[in-house]
């Protein structure tokens, strides 16, 4: 068989397996980016010890687990607090004084993973004031990361870059006031948690999150092929309020996709856009 041949008859497997997929479980990966989707099925199956994505596929229906082990594979739930913290800097300097003059402001996290991100916007919202006026909707397709998230307990050893990134973003307080430690994790406070809602929210395949004032989705569209990026940010175009904010992911853009008109640009470098206040 040459090389060619190889290659499609991968790809249609793969196309099947994500078939299926979608059928047993309700997952559809059809439209996230081909090179990202190839190179984690590529590893499960040489990790699993099987030869074909045929046999692959079988696992998958029958053996609950053995998905649930591929689908933290296929949505990478790497993360950090204060992650990129010129960004956070950025939206306690100009984001902030902007949300200040709303009485009260909704914010979605979308895939928000094991909740880092949620908890830093939280430590930032409480250092602004702005907490009590605020209500946070964190979401992830992925339940059990979902869950993780709502424990907010990480391991010890994160902590050390977690403060350098809380100090490089402009904390105002003492990072370690957030949380309380055991030998091996810390457990942050709860009162972070006060103003959160966690819930399972697929970008794919839910509804609009009516009314919000700010959305966070860094490092998702990334995974997405641009039909995909197209489908979810019409999502968000949606569930903002006009004039309301938009945040991505540093390797993120709304360049070459169908919304660059419909937002100006409030940070080029941190990816912060604005929902223009008429449609034009
Ligand atoms: C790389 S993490 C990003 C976490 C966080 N936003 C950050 O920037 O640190 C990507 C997250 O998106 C979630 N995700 C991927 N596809 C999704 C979908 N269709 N709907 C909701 N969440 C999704 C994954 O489960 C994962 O937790």
């Amino acid at each position: 068989m040459t090389d060619n041949t190889l290659e499609e008859n991968e790809t249609i497997e793969m196309k099947l397996l994500l078939e299926a997929i979608h059928l047993k479980y309700g997952y559809n990966f059809k439209d996230y980016a081909n090179a990202h989707t190839k190179r984690r099925l590529r590893n499960r199956l040489k990790m699993s010890g099987m030869t074909t994505y045929t046999d692959m596929m079988r696992r998958i229906i029958y053996d609950e687990p053995f998905f649930n082990e591929l689908l933290m594979d296929l949505s990478i739930n790497v993360t950090e607090m204060f992650r990129d913290p010129w960004f956070y800097l950025k939206v306690r300097e100009e984001l902030i004084p902007r949300l200040k003059t709303y009485s009260f402001i909704k914010v979605w996290h979308a895939g928000c993973s094991a909740g880092q991100e949620v908890y830093s916007m939280s430590i930032l919202l409480e250092e602004e004031g702005m907490k009590k006026r605020s209500q946070v909707y964190a979401t992830d397709f992925n339940e059990l990361i979902l869950e993780k998230a709502k424990a907010g307990i990480y391991p010890l050893d994160v902590m050390k870059t977690y403060t350098s990134n809380y100090q490089k973003a402009g904390g105002t307080g003492d990072f370690s006031d957030y949380y309380t430690a055991d030998d091996k994790n810390v457990i942050l406070k709860r009162g972070l948690r006060e103003k959160v809602l966690f819930s399972s929210h697929n970008l794919v395949t839910d509804g609009v999150f009516g009314e919000m004032h700010l959305i966070f989705c860094r490092n998702v569209l990334i995974y997405f092929n641009r039909k995909l990026q197209n489908q979810v940010l019409q999502l968000f175009y949606d569930s903002l309020i006009p004039g309301g904010y938009l945040c991505l992911g540093s390797k993120e853009s709304l360049k070459f996709t169908d919304f660059t008109d419909r937002f100006d640009v409030v940070s080029k470098k941190e990816k912060i856009y604005r929902k223009k206040l008429m449609a034009e």
